[in-house]
């Protein structure tokens, strides 16, 4: 009689045992799963946002200074995602704005996904990175790629193999504001799905932007 309660004390500890075991086992897999759901898809279409001051009035030509050291950002197409807002005065392939040279590009490295500040806009007569860049440019202090804002961001200096994404602006003439509408090719780094890139898409990975219609431009810092 007492054998048999100790045996049913028994199952009942070590059922306790092999369902915490499978609960610790089951919490020990969780983060693996991570990597085996996709992430999720943030939106279904790109957003169309009025670019604004922190105010949450709209950004004049006049507020983008032209060549100047400073890292104009907003977030676009997703909440975590910066964007290189830049006047280049002069007329550049797909410059917008009164001299068509207002251009934004995603913020985020192609090589290895590093962000601001470590990748930087430098303007006309900054000092040189290396001996290839000659011009205005902007660099990737992680691992040195550098890429033409003067030309649709294509690559000065790998290590990076793509162009930085172009953010698709569009103008009003009539009231002198902007609003990013899109995102160009390539897609932004991280946003490529391993391995054959059949899902590619902007939209994944991220949460929205929650200001209605709008998203803020904002100084990150003053490059050197
Ligand atoms: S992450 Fe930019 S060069 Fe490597």
């Amino acid at each position: 009689m007492n054998d048999k309660k100790i045996d049913g004390s028994k199952r009942k500890f070590l059922k306790m045992v092999s369902i915490g075991s499978a609960v610790v086992a089951f919490a020990g897999f969780v983060p693996s799963l991570s990597f085996l759901i996709p992430r999720s898809v943030g939106l279904t279409s790109f957003p169309t946002l009025t670019l604004v001051k922190p105010d949450g009035t709209p950004i004049h030509t006049s507020d983008i200074l032209p060549n100047n050291a400073q890292i104009v950002l907003f977030q676009y197409p997703l909440s975590n995602e910066p964007s290189f807002l830049l006047n280049l005065n002069k007329s550049v392939p797909g410059g917008l704005g009164p001299k068509n040279s207002v251009v934004a590009y995603s913020a985020i490295c192609q090589h290895l996904g590093c962000e601001p500040p470590s990748i930087k806009y430098y303007p006309p007569g900054s000092k040189k990175v290396d001996k290839y860049v000659v011009g205005d440019y902007i660099h990737c202090a992680c691992h040195g790629s550098t890429y033409d804002p003067s030309d649709k961001a294509k690559i000065i200096t790998g290590p990076a193999k793509y162009p930085l994404p172009t953010v698709e602006l569009s103008y009003d003439s009539s009231t002198d504001t902007y609003k990013a509408t899109k995102m160009g090719k390539p897609v932004i780094y991280g946003r490529k799905d391993w391995p054959n890139g059949s899902l590619d898409n902007d939209l994944r990975g991220g949460d929205p932007i929650k200001t209605e219609g709008k998203t803020d431009v904002y100084i990150l810092t003053k490059t050197s």
